[in-house]
């Protein structure tokens, strides 16, 4: 299977597994990885980690082989598709950390910003490379690599397609933490300080934060006094003031 779905302990793990085209992303994969993300909803886990299978590459982006020749209605319908399966990552009731083991390019690097976080080997690289190819990014690259770093640094990035190293991501906010040795245990390390707490309040936090990028600043704090109110309505918010007071640790129950 190219797309590998998995369960360790609290965590799915979601593996890219086609070493042999450094885990390039056919119209096929993409599919299988949408479904992946769907059964990821109801699977009992706390968080996602994403991973490309050898030590070359994460990700190197859309399978160039099967973007020739094909009527501009498809390769609308092929930008829609990455589109859409990478958003199902924003609306999954768990947090995703991409761990980035080689290359991630193109296709491979709008996964890996599309999901919550990112964790970065040493040889980890970055890049949307697409205009060699003569084309942009399809998969979210122009949307998603402004949010995280900026215009003017995504435009460069964008418009030179050049690679950007493991230390430099780190820097501009690209990835969360460069690793050394074992990234999938640093994966598990970093998804564990959060996911202690209470779901649906870590899903009213990313949904308060991914709006940040999106709105007026009046419009994003009245999202904010929304959801932080919403928090009040759960168990797990009474439940976590308790334990303050009666110095102990909460017991948060998802609800
Ligand atoms: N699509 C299809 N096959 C790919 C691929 C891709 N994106 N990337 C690598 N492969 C294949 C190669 O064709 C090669 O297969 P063969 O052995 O059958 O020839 C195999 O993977 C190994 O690759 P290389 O021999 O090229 O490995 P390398 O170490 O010399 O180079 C690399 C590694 C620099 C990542 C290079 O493979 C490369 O530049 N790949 C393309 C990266 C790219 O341009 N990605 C963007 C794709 S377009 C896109 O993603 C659009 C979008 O927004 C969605």
């Amino acid at each position: 299977m190219a797309v590998e779905l998995t369960q360790d302990g609290d965590f799915a793990v979601l593996t890219l597994n086609r070493p042999q085209a450094l885990n390039a992303l056919s119209f096929q994969i993409l599919k299988d990885i949408g479904a992946a993300i769907d059964a990821v909803a109801g699977m009992n886990v706390r968080a996602l980690l994403v991973t490309g299978a050898g030590d070359k590459a994460f990700c190197a982006g859309a399978d160039i082989k099967e973007l020739r020749n094909r009527p501009l209605v498809d390769q609308k319908d092929g930008a829609e598709l990455g589109q859409s399966v990478f958003a199902k990552l924003d609306r999954l009731p768990v947090a995703s950390v991409a761990l980035v083991n080689g290359y991630a390019f193109g296709g491979g690097a709008e996964l890996a910003m599309a999901c919550t976080f990112r964790l970065a080997a040493p040889n980890a690289i970055f890049g949307l490379p697409e205009v060699k190819l003569g084309l942009i990014p399809g998969y979210g690259g122009t949307q998603r690599l402004p949010r995280l770093v900026g215009e003017g640094r995504a435009l460069e990035i964008i418009m030179t397609g050049r690679n950007v190293k493991a230390d430099e991501a780190e820097r501009i906010g690209l990835v969360n933490a460069v690793i050394e040795g074992d990234l999938m245990q640093a994966g598990r390390d970093f998804a564990g300080k959060f996911t202690r707490y209470s779901l649906p309040v870590l899903n009213f936090a990313r949904r308060a934060v991914a709006r940040a990028g999106d709105t007026t600043l009046a419009a994003g704090l009245e999202i904010e006094a929304d959801l932080s109110t919403l928090a009040y309505r759960l168990n797990d918010a009474e439940e976590g003031m308790a334990a303050f007071e009666e110095k102990r640790k909460p017991e948060f129950k998802d609800a």
